[in-house]
């Protein structure tokens, strides 16, 4: 799945292996315990799943800093943060931090981890779509599709406003987005996994629905969860709005607030920004904020 390169880019960046889907079905073709769930309902599943190695992405949001800003960023907010894994790192290296969530579990897995290591807590629960922050941020970073989730082009439109409101003048919104390519046909399936002592934890993700003429996909999702006492399956199906780069362009100059100046693919690299064409799936946009 190349949503799912979404994952699959964060997870070709870091230590989680990748899988095909043959060999996961068939090693865990058996009768196991299942919920149905969201699996954002389980940070601290998804942190390892997503949290295990951050460092492509930080150093891609600092890097953005230092060659697209006048100073250097101190105020990073990121919206849809989840358990705050890219937060905590910026924290921990004494950046000033702050994110919401819709989810309020992710939130107080996130706000834990802060207050655990001195940090103070910055997470809130809010809409992405709707909300306001007293204080501007000099950089916001959104990385792994969590874009997506909002359904409609009005609340994708007032992501971007409310994001406008949220970041000085001159500052940077890094947005991650999976799009869906037009000349090639989407990938469909992705398969990981992560480990931390005893905890293992095989992730499968498929296409269930992506009907012509509709912008919504649906993706089925599982976990299998598996330590000594306990094998299980988290299973949840994520809804997703689809964008073409040209529909994702138009959406961007709607909002009035931003111009993109560069964009890379999820390899976060940033001696290699590409150019978005009809084929391509993965996509970084820098937007910065102008002054209108
Ligand atoms: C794929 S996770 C990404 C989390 C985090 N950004 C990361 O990189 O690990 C997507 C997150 O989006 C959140 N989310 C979905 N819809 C949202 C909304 N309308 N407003 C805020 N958060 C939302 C979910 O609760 C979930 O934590």
């Amino acid at each position: 799945m190349r949503f799912l390169t979404t994952w699959n880019s964060t997870s070709a960046a870091n230590s989680r292996q990748k899988e095909t889907f043959e060999l996961n079905s068939k090693s865990e073709d058996y009768q196991i315990e299942t919920i149905n769930e969201s699996i954002y309902d389980h940070p601290k599943y998804y942190d390892l799943v997503f949290g295990a190695d951050c460092a492509a992405e930080i150093k891609f949001i600092l890097g953005c800093g230092n060659q697209y800003m006048k100073r250097p960023p101190q105020k990073f907010f990121e919206p849809a943060c989840g358990t705050g894994r890219l937060l905590y790192s910026l924290a921990k290296r004494g950046h000033t931090v702050a994110g919401l969530d819709l989810n309020p579990k992710a939130v107080d897995f996130c706000n834990a981890r802060f207050k655990r290591h001195g940090i103070e807590a910055r997470a809130f629960v809010a809409d992405m779509a709707d909300f306001r922050v007293k204080q501007r941020h000099d950089i916001a970073f959104n990385t792994i599709n969590s874009f997506r989730h909002l359904q409609t082009e009005t609340a994708a439109r007032e992501h971007l406003k409310c994001m406008g409101r949220a970041i000085r003048v001159g500052g940077l919104y890094l947005l991650g987005v999976h799009l869906t390519p037009t000349d090639v046909s989407p990938s469909e399936t992705e398969s990981w996994s992560a480990r931390r002592g005893h905890l293992s934890i095989n992730t499968h993700m498929w296409t269930k629905e992506r009907k012509k003429g509709s912008r919504i996909e649906r993706f089925g999702i599982q976990f299998d969860v598996h330590n000594p006492t306990r094998s299980f399956r988290i299973l949840d199906e994520l809804v997703l709005r689809r964008y073409h780069s040209k529909e994702m362009n138009r959406l961007i100059q709607s909002a009035g607030c931003w111009q993109t100046i560069a964009t890379y693919n999820f390899s976060y690299d940033l001696d290699d920004p590409i150019e978005v064409d009809s084929a391509t799936e993965d996509v970084v946009y820098v937007l910065k904020r102008t002054g209108r």
